[in-house]
């Protein structure tokens, strides 16, 4: 595996002249971030080598490289889901990459359903902690022993000092960043209210398909990480009224601007 991940990053290295230092992987509806790379260098998926194809509608499937606030980062324009039928180890084959790309922090977003009651549409929730409701993990098989150990720890999933500093720049921005624990669920259907209602009882706070296992990659090869949900809708039976697509394209359009300062604090940080 370490091989594909070299040739990997050999074919980018020789498009591209920049070292990127910073990771950015851009949930559904969140891409428009990466239209604001300068020079940007843009590499479909398909012509990496050994890199998984995105199948999502509205997920891109393209590799942006560039300067954004000051730094140069490489951007993930359509992540990988589970629920595509990717092999999770497969799903993090790009943090690998980035890893031997040299990238030392990684800024994960997500569109994810709020548990917590005290959340709101269009709320923007750091993710300080994880729950794995999958039971499954992008580790399983053979080690990659040049990325990191065999049982890695998640003891500190993301990095509280750079979250703390994020967070303060944002409120000197006026921009309020909740807290809160992510539940990885494998997707493809949302949750019932029942299912939702074991979230909330175990403490979870948000819901999502994506994030967790690059997390869980990253932790394992030492890239640093911070995670921001955009919480586009209530989960299933928060509220009385089912979800509403229509409803849910409205918050992720009106936080458009809101989110995209967050990720841009998290970079400058
Ligand atoms: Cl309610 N559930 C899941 N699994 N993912 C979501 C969501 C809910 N809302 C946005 N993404």
């Amino acid at each position: 595996m370490y091989k594909k991940i070299q040739e990997a990053a050999e074919y980018i290295k020789s498009k591209s002249d920049i070292k990127p230092v910073i990771g950015l992987i851009l949930g559904s509806g969140l891409g428009y971030i990466a239209d604001e790379i300068e020079d940007p260098i843009i590499i479909d998926y398909k012509d990496i080598p050994h890199f998984p194809q995105s199948t999502v509608k509205g997920h891109a499937g393209k590799m942006v490289i560039g300067m954004l606030e000051g730094k140069p980062v490489i951007t993930l324009k359509g992540r990988f889901h589970a629920y595509e039928g990717h092999e999770l180890s497969k799903l993090v084959f790009p943090i690998y990459v980035f890893k031997e790309l040299g990238v030392e922090g990684l800024v994960l977003t997500n569109a994810a359903g709020g548990v917590n009651r005290t959340y709101n549409p269009g709320d923007i929730v750091a993710n300080t902690s994880f729950i794995n409701f999958t039971f499954k993990n992008p580790l399983i098989g053979p080690n990659i022993d040049e990325m990191g150990p065999r049982f890695p720890s998640m003891a500190t999933p993301i990095d509280r000092k750079w979250l703390d500093k994020i967070e303060k720049s944002a409120e000197e921005k006026k921009i309020k960043i909740q807290e809160g624990t992510y539940c990885w669920m494998l997707g493809p259907s949302y949750e019932s209210p029942a299912e939702i209602k074991m979230l909330e009882k175990l403490e979870g706070d948000l819901v999502g398909m994506s994030t967790m296992p690059e997390i869980i990659a990253a932790n394992h090869c030492g890239i640093k990480a911070v995670a921001f949900s955009a919480v586009t809708n209530m989960a299933a039976g928060i509220l009385p009224q089912p979800l509403n697509h229509k409803e849910v394209m409205e918050v992720a359009e009106r936080i458009k601007h809101k989110f995209a300062k967050v990720v841009k604090i998290a970079i400058k940080t």
